[in-house]
């Protein structure tokens, strides 16, 4: 059977969100749920309240999605679920879902890292997007989002060496840590450019830690205690929000702008894609478009609405490998890491 749309489901942390995507990788219809606002008074995700909110929005987000598009399950060929890597309940919710639907209605499934749907997430097509036709594997591509800060050689589809990734915090912790401290909501990036707004970014020099190491490895937790030290020196109602913002937010946006042109550097290739929610920030895209300008390399983000979390990404690479046979049986289950084999790490140390 010709699989030619596929029903993907996405609940690997706090976003709620399903999707249809067909043949080519265009969208049909993207309904999502955030939970900003049950996470907001505790500064962070609380994983009992991301699963037990999943259990209510999934469903009626499938039903949304079949009105968007204006579609029936007779025209769903097969299902994609993330499973690794994840909050565990909430994952579960997920997937039980995704095996019970695939179940009742006689359809193939298959689960998938969100690591890797994050990597595809610049080739997902809409009525208003789509990637350059020259933009084609090999790449170098970062992912950088609230668990995670990983550069990969992008090969093909399954086939990724991970180049660097952070050593402790990820880049998007950084960012809600930060946002958490000076008390300016959840989610922290979002809040701490909003904020940076107006502010000097050299105000005040916030570490940018392995600057001089030859590795494309991220270290973000020295500058959250630097961070820490510069607060305590400051009383509150004497802070410069915005100048502490702006130069907080450059200290993590240069170091993510130098460690792609390290890996660029390392694996000779002209095209980068950067995806993942940390890459919604402005600042980010400004620096990393200066860049690639000067180096003449081509770079591909996607739009705000596939950077965060979202099915439409896990749609597009549930419909390739499900398209290339690939199935998964009855007994797939969640990870709250990735599986042996999922990545190669390649990194000397
Ligand atoms: O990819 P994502 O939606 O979920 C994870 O897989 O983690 O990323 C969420 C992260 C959060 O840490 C959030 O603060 C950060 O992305 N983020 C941003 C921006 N929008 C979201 N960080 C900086 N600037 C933004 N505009
Ligand atoms: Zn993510």
């Amino acid at each position: 059977m010709k699989i030619k749309n596929v029903l993907a489901i996405e609940t690997s942390c706090d976003d709620t969100s399903v999707a249809i995507v067909s043949d080519g990788g265009v969208v049909r219809a993207l309904c999502s749920a955030n939970q900003d606002l049950a996470h907001q008074p505790f500064g962070g995700i609380v994983p009992e309240i991301a699963s037990r909110n999943h259990t209510l929005n999934l469903l009626p987000l499938v039903d949304s999605c079949f009105q968007k598009a204006n579609m029936d399950w007779q025209d769903i060929d097969g299902l994609a679920v993330t499973s690794r890597p994840g909050l565990m309940g909430s994952l579960l919710v997920g997937v039980v879902t995704a095996k019970t639907l695939a179940l009742a209605k006689e359809k193939p499934f298959v689960t998938i890292n969100h690591l890797e749907a994050h990597i595809w997430s610049p080739f997902i097509k809409d009525h208003s997007y789509s990637i350059s036709e020259d933009f084609t594997p090999p790449f170098v591509s970062l992912v950088v989002s609230g668990g995670h800060t990983h550069l990969y050689r992008v090969k093909d589809l399954g086939k990724y060496e991970v180049l660097g990734a952070t050593l402790d915090d990820a880049a998007g912790e950084a960012f809600d840590k930060f946002a958490k401290m000076l008390g300016l909501g959840f989610p922290g990036g979002v809040a701490v450019e909003k904020n940076s707004q107006g502010g000097r970014a050299d105000a005040f020099s916030f570490p940018r830690a392995l600057w001089n190491k030859d590795n494309c490895n991220f270290s973000f937790s020295g500058l959250k205690t630097e961070a820490l030290r510069v607060l305590k020196d400051l009383p509150v109602d004497k802070r410069p929000i915005a100048d502490l913002c702006a130069s907080y937010q450059e200290a993590i946006v240069d170091v993510l702008v130098h460690k792609i042109d390290k890996a660029v550097e390392k694996t000779g290739l002209k095209r980068v894609a950067v995806a993942g929610g940390v890459s919604a920030n402005k600042r980010l895209r400004e620096k990393i478009e200066q860049w690639a300008q000067q180096k003449e390399v081509a770079v591909s983000i996607p739009p705000l609405r596939y950077c965060t979390d979202n099915a439409a990404m896990v749609g597009y690479v549930g419909l390739r490998r499900l398209q290339s046979g690939q199935r998964d049986s009855w007994e797939a289950s969640p990870s709250a890491s990735s599986l042996e084999g999922d990545f190669i790490d390649v990194r000397s140390g």
